[in-house]
């Protein structure tokens, strides 16, 4: 039976799959001479962001303004490790297509421009503004062996060039460790409010001010959660609970150790506009991303409607320097929505990738019911290969009534990708501890730090067995959503470039597959596509 089924999916993919090849069009056939190697790097992400070349880390300065969502990052234009911190640029209509601009704020004398925000000065509280309609405000950290301190500079031309402050700073407190500013107006009192991280005490100090360049301070928040490391790029920003109406605020910190690396946690709470309370009790540790490679996320400011993005560096300063890419070094995440919801355990954020990722979709099967039986089961997708795949799967176990049946069912099954003899990398369930997984210990290239080989884990119980999976998976990344944004997990991979495997799994419990869906997408930076896109906009 199981050959039956194994033997009926494949064919009905490979049909699917050819008859969804789109036809060849007139655009197509116009652009010819485009360089075909842009962007096909060894492990260089398809439709994630990238720098052409060099070292990246954090997402700095992220505003929406006259149409345009700006992305800028902690940028060292001159090498491929940390170092020489400038923020670099890109600017993206959609959150999925982004162009490059030049290096917008460069270190110089000594200084480097550490992380921050950027604000839409609507009515020229700042008074750097040309225009009454306002201009783009950076506020950012200057940071020198000694000092941290917050600085600003201003654009009066939709972010393509410039100025710093000639009164910078703006904020010292003369301290060495104070830094990455995330400002927002806050529109109860009319004013301008600044979270930003005293990352060796572990807290988060609140500013408010009235024109962004005198700051009073308010209120400190801390040490709460998880207190080890050092804390930093704090964000606040509120969201309504799904299922009441209720406004909370959410306080989102990333945190870094020796020991384990980079990761980040959030709070839930109430703001007041000058002091934030957290709802849950001083030790409960909420953990936005179960994955290693996802940090220093920060939201977008000003966006249209009521929607929160976020994005994160998919790295860890842990092995960061050391992963194996050249001739640039990290990537962004997806842009994520995030939306509170009400669960048995209290309201939690749930994270999922903005639709507009949707118009990249490319070549796509679909298939619902599937047994997979309890011995030694897979379903070998033989016709389905890709290294830039979006895939939904939704599975259904054996309900289990009690945990001492879960333990004894000791089933798990999922998804396999990048599957060789060799390698493979393995998003699965695991039914007995009711967790969401992946298992990189087999994922190609593991060796280049002691730290990076390993499987990452999140709970994620279900009341009827029904286990919900959305990947991501572009060359070198792996972004997993459990059951509708729950859990999410990213983590890093370098598997042998030959391997473009994906199988479907399970072992020692049965489980139907109740539907499955794979897309095939297109790259972002595909130079062809990019022509074509300006063809038909015209
Ligand atoms: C976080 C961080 C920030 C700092 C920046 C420097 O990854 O350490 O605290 O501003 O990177 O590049």
């Amino acid at each position: 039976m199981k050959n039956f089924y194994a033997c009926l999916c494949t064919s009905l993919f490979f049909i699917l799959w050819s008859c969804t090849q789109p036809p060849e069009t007139a655009v197509e056939q116009e652009v010819t001479t485009v360089d075909s190697t842009y962007y096909q790097e060894l492990y260089r992400p398809a439709y994630h962001f990238t720098p052409q070349e060099n070292w990246m880390n954090d997402p700095n300065g992220l505003v929406y303004f006259d149409g345009e969502y700006h992305l800028f990052y902690q940028y060292n234009p001159q090498g491929i490790q940390w170092g020489n911190m400038s923020w670099g640029h890109a600017v993206s209509t959609d959150l999925v297509h982004w162009e490059h601009l030049p290096v917008a704020l460069e270190m110089e004398e000594g200084i480097m421009i550490f992380s921050g925000s950027a604000v839409v000065d609507q009515n020229n509280t700042s008074g750097l503004c040309d225009s009454p309609e306002g201009c783009l405000i950076a506020i950012y950290t200057a940071h020198t062996d000694a000092l941290q301190n917050q600085a600003i500079a201003y654009s009066n031309d939709r972010g393509r060039t410039w100025t710093k402050y000639e009164g910078n700073p703006v904020l010292d407190e003369n301290m060495k460790d104070f830094r990455d500013p995330k400002v927002f107006w806050y529109e109860e009192d009319q004013k301008w409010i600044m979270a930003v991280a005293l990352p060796q005490e572990h807290k988060i100090r609140f500013y408010e001010s009235q024109n962004l360049l005198e700051w009073n301070m308010m209120s400190e928040f801390g040490a709460q959660g998880f207190v080890d490391g050092i804390w930093e790029c704090p964000d606040l920003f509120a969201l309504e609970v799904a299922e009441t109406g209720e406004k909370k605020w959410v306080l989102i910190v990333s945190y870094n150790t020796d020991d384990n690396g980079s990761s980040m946690q959030y709070f839930v709470g109430d703001f007041d506009g000058s002091t934030f309370t957290n709802e849950n009790t001083d030790d409960l540790v909420l953990t936005l991303d179960h994955g290693r490679d996802f940090y220093a996320g920060v939201t977008w400011n000003h966006v249209p409607g009521e929607r929160r993005l976020l994005i994160g560096w998919m790295n860890n300063w842990q092995y960061g320097e050391k992963i194996p890419t050249t001739p640039w070094r990290s990537a962004q995440s997806l842009v994520r929505e995030l939306d509170l919801h009400e669960f048995p355990e209290g309201t939690r954020l749930t994270q999922k990738p903005v639709d507009e990722l949707q118009k990249i979709r490319g070549k796509h099967v679909h298939d619902e019911n599937v047994l997979l039986q309890e011995d030694d089961n897979y379903l070998s997708l033989e016709n389905i290969q890709g290294k830039q795949l979006e895939i939904i799967a939704e599975f259904a176990y054996e309900a289990i009534d009690t945990q001492a049946e879960a333990e004894q069912l000791a089933g798990e099954f999922g998804i396999k990708v990048f599957k060789g003899d060799q390698q493979e990398t393995v998003i699965g369930y695991d039914a007995a501890t009711q967790s969401l997984f992946m298992d990189r210990t087999q994922s190609g290239d593991t060796i280049f730090h002691d730290t990076f080989s390993g499987r990452t884990l999140a709970l994620m119980p279900t009341d009827d067995g029904t286990v919900k999976i959305h990947l991501f998976v572009d060359h070198s990344v792996v972004e997993a959503f459990g059951n509708d944004g729950y859990v999410a997990m990213t983590n890093r991979i370098f598997p042998d470039p030959a391997l473009d495997g994906v199988e479907i799994y399970s072992v020692g419990g049965t489980v139907v597959l109740k539907s499955m869906d794979i897309w095939e997408l297109q790259s972002i930076w595909n130079p062809v596509a990019a022509e074509i896109r300006e063809v038909e906009e015209q």
